[in-house]
């Protein structure tokens, strides 16, 4: 199926899932945005439990395990098994979102695009401030987009990763966390950014202690919300969005390796149990 085909078939596709991939768990943030702001939808998530992390990882792995799982999530017989991919981690969006983007016959949006979108019309000439992962900050890709989004903005960065184990730890309000945090963020507070990007799927379960280290003039923007509105008004303007209630179970869940203990996690990323079991799948 060529992407000019997708017009054309907007009644058939209206009633498949969305996808939704992570590096892990962590891209359940972004699912729980997601199921709040569209809750006609239904969502096939896939955590690459197996090779996280991949904010460490080289631009080629990152690429190839992206283009895996969207091969997996669109593989249906004859027709897309999903109707848009939503990549939930924002390295693979960085690093893999916009080489495969031109490559897939269905939509594909990525939380940077998302982030940066809300970042630019929140300061459209001010300072925005962007923390993420290693691979994330050292592609650049938000000044990309923020170049062309808002182009008198001024723009910083900086990686932060020692967040995402201190979020897997379950350690949001340790005394070490603050200190840590401190530390990466100093830099930036300095400057005093306008709006502040929350580049990484792990970063909003830390944004009440990162709000308080930048104060109440830094606006702080996460995926989970940018990326949601993003795909709301796309599935919209394309004409595929759900009219009717999923039934029972909204989410199906994958991962590579250990789904027991990605279903022991997830509640605390998701804010609520995971109720149907999570299968294990090797791409
Ligand atoms: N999901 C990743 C991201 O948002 C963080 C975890 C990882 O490094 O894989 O960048």
């Amino acid at each position: 199926m060529k992407s000019s085909d997708f017009r054309l078939q907007a009644s058939d596709l209206r009633h498949l899932p969305i996808g939704v991939f992570d590096s892990g768990i962590g891209g359940l943030t972004v699912l729980k945005g997601l199921l709040k702001e569209l809750p006609n939808e239904r969502f096939i998530y896939f955590g690459d439990t197996a090779r996280v992390p991949y904010g460490t990882k080289s631009p080629e792995a990152v690429l190839r395990y992206s283009r895996e799982i969207c091969r997996f999530l669109l593989k249906g017989k004859g027709s897309p098994q999903v109707k848009m991919i939503v990549a939930a981690c924002n390295t693979a969006s960085a690093l893999a979102v916009p080489i495969l983007k031109k490559e897939l016959p269905v939509p594909l949006i990525g939380v940077v695009e998302a982030g940066a979108g809300a970042a630019a019309r929140l300061a459209p000439q001010g300072t925005i401030a962007i923390i993420g992962t290693k691979a994330t900050i050292k592609s650049s890709i938000y000044a990309k987009y923020l170049k062309r989004l808002a182009p008198k903005s001024k723009i910083l960065s900086q990686a932060c990763p020692l967040f995402v184990p201190l979020v897997e730890e379950g350690w949001l309000n340790q005394p070490v966390t603050h200190e840590i945090a401190r530390i990466y963020l100093e830099p930036l507070t300095g400057k005093k950014p306008d709006a502040l990007i929350l580049g990484c799927t792990h970063y909003p379960l830390l944004k009440e202690t990162i709000s308080r280290i930048f104060g109440p003039n830094t606006a702080v923007i996460d995926s989970p919300t940018a990326v949601a509105q993003k795909v709301k008004d796309e599935l919209i303007r394309l004409g595929i969005e759900s009219k009717c209630r999923p039934q029972k179970y909204k989410t199906q869940f994958f991962v590579s390796d250990d789904p027991k203990g990605f279903e022991r996690s997830a509640r605390f990323f998701l804010s609520r149990p995971i109720l149907k079991s999570v299968r294990l799948i090797r791409l």
